[in-house]
């Protein structure tokens, strides 16, 4: 039989199984509008009726109690990193791929078990801690100041577009060394890339379109690599250029250099941009969470912390089974695709008090799985702490009397990383 079509025959076998067996959740596609906007309800039953449970229109199993990803992040040997995330549209006949390139197969740090996976993040790990991260704070505050400095005057503006999507761009390109016109690229990167991955049947052409911007991306960063061997400066491409293992393994390559670069790119842009536009609008929904923090700046960490937890920028990710398995009491086949859904475990009711709401004294704050758990463990966590805490205080302190123009706010779709079309302030 034909690969798609035993595969299509799979899909239908499993479908049954979830219908046979009266699944409270089968029919749940987390790209339908409704459960975009919403899915909470459906979720908080998911989590006391079918914790983990099948979904035909994407073929995954979804995962959505918190004890249940946990013991998935832990056990990196039944559930792999390798080829968890996949590319949902196929790469066009006309597209040459050249030796090197980090796609389609995307060969970075968060696509690798251990052992490979402990050689490269050992290798990356000093170009991320808080302390390496934070002497750029001023850098970081000076670009936010600048772009309230473009709308300060006007009296309204789109904070998605005006202020959270700019600034880890502009961050990004600062830390990591690429130039501004190169910043300029990184959405349209980041973009294409999470189309590929979350937005199944993109028309030819657009296919086409968005592989002629990733070549591009490779080539340009090969290029930019080149530059710093030569020259090396005070940015994160040098620090993983000059990085050398303590156990005398060899340093990273220009491949595996671009390979990880773009990951961060990818992994750090967008998520970012969404916690950004997703902590402003959950502390104006309700003005006097915005008021607590204008009066006591020592809230903003926390701010950013419960807002990871209570709606972070990311609705769920990728695993694969490696074996037959049992999870949450459900039994998986080898190869399964895992869709664990951090947005639904930092909900879950058994591990924390009071979940649905957003508080910013809430105890152990920092203890969700915003970032992951584990081997793979966000490794741009500090920067992204850092990003949202500067943003947040700049805006306080310059725009004290920020309210909502609108309530309500448009989702953009992603299975991934569905962000806010718009948030539109005024003060
Ligand atoms: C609010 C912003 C961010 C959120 C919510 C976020 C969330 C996450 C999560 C949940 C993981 C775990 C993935 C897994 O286990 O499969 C992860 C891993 C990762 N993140 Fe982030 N991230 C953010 C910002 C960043 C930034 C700024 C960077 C880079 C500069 C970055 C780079 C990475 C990388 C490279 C990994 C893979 C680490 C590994 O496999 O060892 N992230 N992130």
């Amino acid at each position: 039989m034909p690969e798609e079509t035993s595969h299509a025959a799979a899909v239908q076998e499993r479908a049954a199984a979830a219908r046979q067996a009266g699944c409270p959740m089968f029919g749940f596609d987390p790209m339908a509008a409704d459960h975009e906007v919403d899915p909470w309800p459906l979720l908080a039953r998911a989590r006391a009726e079918q914790p983990v449970f099948y979904m035909p229109e994407v073929d995954m199993w979804a995962v959505t109690r918190n004890a249940d990803v946990r013991d998935m992040l832990r056990d990196t040997e039944t559930f792999s990193s390798a080829d968890a995330i996949h590319m949902i549209n196929p790469v066009p006949a006309e597209v040459t791929i050249p030796p090197g390139c980090p796609y389609p197969d995307l060969e970075n740090v968060a696509q690798f078990d251990p052992p490979v996976h402990t050689r490269l993040r050992k290798l990356m790990q000093p170009a991320f801690t808080p302390k390496r991260v934070r002497h750029r704070i001023d850098e970081v505050r000076a670009i936010a100041d600048a772009l309230i400095d473009d709308f300060v005057d006007k009296g309204r503006a789109d904070l998605v577009t005006d202020y959270s999507n700019p600034i880890p761009i502009q961050v990004m390109a600062m830390i990591l060394g690429f130039p501004p016109e190169a910043a300029a690229k990184f959405r349209y990167w980041t973009d294409s890339f999470f189309s590929l991955l979350g937005e199944p049947g993109l028309p030819h052409a657009k296919l086409l379109e968005i592989w002629e911007g990733l070549l591009d991306s490779d080539q340009y960063t090969k290029s930019l690599i080149h530059e710093r061997r030569a020259r090396p400066q005070d940015d994160m491409l040098s620090d993983l250029i000059l990085s050398v293992s303590d156990d005398g393994s060899p340093s990273l390559t220009d491949e595996e250099i671009t390979a990880n670069m773009h990951a961060f790119i990818v992994a750090g842009t967008d998520t970012t941009a969404i916690m950004l536009s997703q902590m402003v609008y959950l502390l104006l929904e309700d003005r006097s969470r915005w008021e607590a923090v204008v009066a006591d700046h020592a809230l903003i960490a926390n701010a950013v912390e419960e807002t990871l937890r209570y709606r972070g920028p990311i609705r769920g990710l990728n695993r694969k089974t490696t074996r037959d398995c049992v999870l949450g009491g459900v039994a998986l086949p080898k190869g399964a695709r895992l869709y664990w859904m951090v947005s639904s475990a930092n909900l879950d009711e058994a591990k924390y008090a009071d979940p649905d709401r957003f508080d910013l004294h809430r105890k152990h704050i920092t203890d969700h799985l915003g970032f992951g758990a584990w081997t793979h463990f966000c490794i741009g966590a500090p920067l992204a702490r850092l990003e949202g805490q500067v943003a947040l205080e700049q805006l306080i302190t310059r725009l004290p009397g920020l309210r909502l123009a609108e309530q309500d706010i448009a989702w953009v779709p992603n299975l991934l990383t569905p962000a806010p079309a718009s948030v539109v302030v005024e003060w």
